[in-house]
């Protein structure tokens, strides 16, 4: 079955469009050898959009994204804009409101091809295979900010931290059916021994998964033992919940696991017909923009999640994920991949060669119908 899609491309700032370019190549390979017309719009977002219109994400911007079938997103934000009354973040959250998209999925899966880049023991790290699902859409990140000055001297600064039953029902059951398509296992993070969003948190996804999941292995892990957990034992995991910013937090040090940040994707989805957001979970790199070393894989990987997840497309999401493996497996690996036991990068370091290479393996492998690594 061939399809017709609008892919709706927010480059953002910093490494954004760098990432974006490669991702956005690998998308239109995908479409040409698989016979689907992909229909790309591009739009902008974070710094990029302040620059152009004074906001961060306008109303036609978003317009246009629901209005998608699918967002591919690169980064926002960069120090130029730190400090000023608006930042590019604020597009960022206002578009994943906007989508309504609630369940942020992270994978992170430990290839055995980058068992030696990570910053932890081999031993420790191979065969990890783990998937957040991180809520999106509630929190501290969209509670009421407020800040004035104090009677006694100085400033107050608050922000209320705001979680409502149906938001962690919805969430819970898109981590819960995951679980089940999976291993069976789903770990809840919270912060119960202290926060009342977390106890809200805690009794509503035993409840849930109790009545709607019972085949589930449910276990619920405070958030500061499952950070140490992470490093200690992370075959342990198959699926985590947890809310947005432990979310956020816990998902870049698991990041380590993988070897760099540079390489994990994400797909964050809502309600079923809505488009989905994808995007690399790395942030704008600006120490790394314009130097071309740009780690592309996470925004390569993003793609197959928008293949996978966004459009149903699940043999082209596998022809992409089996080429970065391939790639990965012949040493294509750029600088953050670089680690004590695999000194490289010996070849396609940059971001546009690695595009090149998956670009060429997806390209041949569909035509041949050969299996992708050969
Ligand atoms: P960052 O993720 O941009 O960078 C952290 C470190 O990881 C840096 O050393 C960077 O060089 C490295 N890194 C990140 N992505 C890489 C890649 N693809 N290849 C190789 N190395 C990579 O995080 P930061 O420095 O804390 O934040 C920079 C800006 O990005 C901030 O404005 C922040 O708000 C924003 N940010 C945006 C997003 C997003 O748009 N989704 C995510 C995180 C941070
Ligand atoms: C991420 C980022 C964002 C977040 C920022 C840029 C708003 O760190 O996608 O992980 O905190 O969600
Ligand atoms: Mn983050």
């Amino acid at each position: 079955m061939t399809m017709d899609a609008t892919i709706m491309v927010l480059p953002g700032d910093g490494i954004g469009p760098e990432v974006t370019a490669e991702a956005r190549r690998v998308l239109a390979v995908i479409g040409e050898r698989f016979g689907h017309r992909f229909e790309f719009a591009t739009g902008l977002v974070g710094g990029a959009s302040i620059g152009a219109c004074g906001v961060p994400l306008s109303a036609e911007t978003l317009e246009a994204c629901r209005r998608a079938d699918a967002v591919l997103l690169g980064a926002v934000g960069g120090p130029r804009w730190d400090g000023a009354g608006v930042r590019p973040e604020q597009g960022l959250l206002a578009l994943r409101r906007g989508l309504d998209v609630f369940a942020n999925l992270r994978p992170i899966r430990v290839s055995d091809a980058l068992v030696g880049c990570s910053t932890l023991k081999p031993d420790i790290v191979r065969g990890t295979d783990l998937l957040f699902v991180r809520e999106l859409t509630g929190g501290l990140y969209f509670g009421p900010k407020a800040r004035r000055r104090s009677p006694g001297g100085g400033e107050v600064a608050v922000e209320l931290c705001r979680y409502s039953t149906s938001e962690i029902e919805r969430v819970t059951r898109r981590a819960a059916a995951l679980a089940r398509s999976r291993r069976g296992k789903l770990t809840s993070v919270d912060k119960a021994n202290v926060l009342e969003t977390s106890r809200l948190w805690r009794e509503t996804v035993s409840r849930v998964v109790r009545s709607e999941f019972p085949d589930l292995e449910l276990e619920h892990v405070l958030v500061d033992a499952c950070a140490m957990h992470l490093l200690r034992d992370p075959r342990r995991f198959d699926v985590i919940l947890t809310e947005n910013l432990f979310g956020d937090i816990l998902t870049d040090e698991a990041a380590m696991l993988a070897g760099s940040i540079g390489v994990l994707p994400s797909a964050s989805l809502g309600i079923p017909g809505g488009p989905g957001l994808f995007e690399p979970i790395h942030g704008s790199a600006p120490d790394l923009t314009g130097t071309g070393l740009a780690n592309p894989y996470g925004a390569i990987l993003s793609a197959a999640m928008l293949l996978r997840y966004g459009l149903g497309l699940v043999p082209e999401a596998d022809a992409v994920e089996g080429a970065v493996e391939a790639a990965w497996n012949e040493g294509h690996l750029p600088v953050d991949l670089r680690s004590v036991e695999r000194p490289g990068p010996e070849k396609g370091s940059g971001t546009k060669s690695i595009g090149t290479e998956i670009v060429r393996r997806v390209r041949s492998a569909a035509r041949t119908r050969e299996p992708i690594a050969s």
